[in-house]
């Protein structure tokens, strides 16, 4: 085979590889919002930096309820007492806050209620809410939008409701308890009405059951129930208005939040809905994962769009494109699969996510056996077999023993992909180390041996190991989520698609593996250690994504960095921090390498 070939195998085989990575970029969006820790602060300043955070954004969703958008006209004038309700009582939080924004928030606050007071419109009062919650957020230390720690849980949130709420809302929320009659002001809500819950997103009730409504009999529960208990009652009481159902209740409010996004024209409540949608995000990309990966693409879109003060117009046609995905995505959802169709479902999940790991497995193995060490493939053999019950072992500990959250899965994900980046790295390190023929020569005769029965087996049965646990554990999770959305008797249609997708990824890994023996060795090893070299890298990008889609490290944005997913980079200084160290250490073992040739190069001749 002579050099041209070569470029052009060497070509095809990169195209493949961006083909696979064209995976999507949804954990950047997410973790563009989510703060760094919380370093340092005192709990009592973060609490109230929430609270007051919670109040004015509150604040405004009423006002917004009581005013036309132009402003100057009272339409509802109880909404817009609310509002004021709202941030009068934030001022009793002003002392509480963290130092450097008191003033900050002293003033907004009075501008808040100057703009209540003078019927503003609307969309200044969000500004003027979300401005606040900026600042609150830089002086916090962030992450002042609550989220739920572990995904919420119905029947809980039905026990705590029974509990706390029926008294006076009722069993069904109609606002019919047996305490309501009592209540001199305001009736208790009806929680069931769509009409009266329309308007409210998860993290509105949550707020509202957080802080209470002052001036009416709704209490705060801040202190009297634990945060895992607010989120479970508000994910109950969401449902209440679409007859119990889940998906029903977020695709609604996501629906609701994206309408009030694109008529306030606000990033924020663009990423409110993006955070909504997350609680659907892993039955859709079960069902279509590009589907999901457009609709992530669409609401970073519509964000970073809101952000940059596009045109009404603009924002219309993306909301609309977002509608129409999200209406495919409910049917998805609602939809029970027939057999025919979890089948293909099944098949193409185990394709996809198992693509990857088949990929650096077969190079591995082509790589040994190019080596003359067939025998060490049992080390990646051993890896990769390992990994699969790990991941069984892994999926069954996270089903039984707790409930992992999304950011808990995410720091799993992340560390298990960045320790894969480091892996890999020393691995095509070790690999690009054997281009040189000479070296390759003298290799060859004897110290390949050596080489590979000193701890280098090891690693290479660790990169196995590690790329089929990074997707295993997932997709495991992923085909229970599949036989529990498909119903009962759907398990033999999703088993039927798991033999039929291993037996594809065999025939991919043996053509990987024929491929790789009529490659000459020189090119062969620039490939393959390029070619892991360049997942190293992506990894590297990836694995701190999902790190910060977590929460787990903080995400600065770098406004004119490139957002390239199928190479992993993503415009944050974490993550390109971490890939320029790669490439500065690729660039010392290069002139590493250039050095220790040259003063041997006399003495062979
Ligand atoms: C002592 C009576 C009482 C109890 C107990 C109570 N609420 Fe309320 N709740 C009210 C009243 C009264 C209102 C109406 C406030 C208003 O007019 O804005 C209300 C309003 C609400 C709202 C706001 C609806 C809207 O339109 O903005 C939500 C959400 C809510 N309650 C949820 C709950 C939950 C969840 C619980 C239990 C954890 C609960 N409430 C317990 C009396 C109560």
């Amino acid at each position: 085979m002579n050099s041209r070939d070569d470029r052009v195998e060497f070509v095809a085989l990169f195209l493949r590889i961006i083909l696979i990575y064209r995976k999507p970029f949804w954990c950047l969006l997410f973790a563009a919002c989510l703060a760094p820790p919380l370093a340092g602060q005192a709990v009592d300043s973060l609490s109230a930096s929430r609270r007051v955070a919670a109040a004015s954004s509150l604040a405004a969703k009423e006002y917004a309820g009581g005013v036309p958008a132009a402003g100057g006209r009272l339409d509802k004038p109880e909404e817009v007492d609310e509002a004021k309700q709202f941030i009068d009582q934030s001022r009793f939080d002003l002392p509480l806050l963290p130092r450097a924004v008191r003033p900050y928030a002293d003033s907004a606050l009075t501008a808040f209620r100057a703009l209540l007071d003078h019927l503003a419109p609307p969309a200044r009062v969000r500004s003027l809410a979300d401005s606040l919650e900026r600042h609150l957020a830089a002086a916090a230390g962030g992450a002042l939008v609550p989220m739920p720690l572990t995904s919420p849980s119905l029947a809980r949130g039905a026990q705590v409701y029974r509990e706390q709420c029926t008294a006076c809302h009722g069993d069904a929320g109609h606002g019919d308890g047996p305490k309501a009659r009592k209540l001199t002001g305001p009736p208790p809500a009806n929680l069931a009405d769509r009409g009266v819950m329309g308007a409210l997103s998860p993290t509105d009730i949550y707020r509202k059951v957080m802080l209470g409504v002052a001036g009416t009999a709704m209490p705060a529960f801040e202190e009297s129930l634990a945060d895992s208990d607010r989120w479970a009652v508000t994910a109950y009481v969401a449902t209440m208005p679409y007859g119990g159902s889940r998906t029903a209740a977020v695709f609604a409010a996501v629906r609701r939040q994206l309408d009030s996004a694109v008529t306030l024209r606000s990033d924020k409540l663009a990423f409110d809905a993006y955070l909504t949608f997350e609680q659907v995000e892993v039955d859709v990309r079960v069902k279509n994962d590009g589907l999901t990966n457009d609709l992530e693409g669409t609401f970073a879109k519509l964000r970073s769009r809101a952000a940059a003060g596009a045109s009404a117009t603009e924002l219309t046609a993306i909301h609309a494109r977002l509608l129409s995905d999200l209406e495919r995505a409910e049917r998805l959802v609602a939809d029970q699969g027939s057999a025919a169709n979890l089948f293909g479902q099944s098949f193409l999940l185990l394709l996809r996510e198992g693509f990857e790991a088949i990929l650096i497995l077969g190079a591995l193995m082509a790589f040994l056996g190019q080596a003359g060490a067939p025998e060490r493939r049992r080390e990646v053999a051993w890896g990769a077999a390992l990994a699969v019950v790990a991941s069984g072992l892994t999926a069954l500990a996270i089903e039984l023993l707790f409930h992992i959250s999304a950011g808990e899965r995410d720091a799993l994900e992340g560390a298990t992909v960045l320790l894969a980046a480091g892996l890999l790295f020393y691995v095509s390190y070790w690999l690009l180390s054997k281009v040189e023929a000479d070296r390759w020569h003298a290799f060859i005769n004897q110290k390949m041996r050596s080489a590979l029965s000193s701890g280098s087996g090891f690693a290479l049965g660790s990169v196995a190991f590690l790329a089929v646990y990074r997707e295993g554990f997932e997709t495991i999770l992923f085909f229970k989520a599949l036989v529990s959305s498909g119903g009962a008797g759907s398990g033999g249609a999703v088993l039927a698609g798991i033999v039929l997708g291993g037996v594809a990824l065999g025939l991919i890994y043996i053509g990987i593996n024929r491929w790789g023996m009529r490659v000459p060795m020189r090119p062969f090893f620039a490939v393959t250690g390029a070619l892991l070299y360049y997942m190293s890298f992506v990894f590297a990008g990836k694995g701190i994504a999902e790190l910060q889609e977590g929460g787990y490290i903080g995400t600065t944005v770098i406004e004119w960095a490139p957002r390239l997913p199928f190479l992993g980079i993503y415009p944050t200084a974490q993550s390109l921090a971490l890939q320029a160290l790669l490439l500065v250490l690729a660039a010392v073992a290069l002139v590493w390498f250039v050095v220790r040739r040259a003063p041997a190069a006399p003495p062979r001749g």
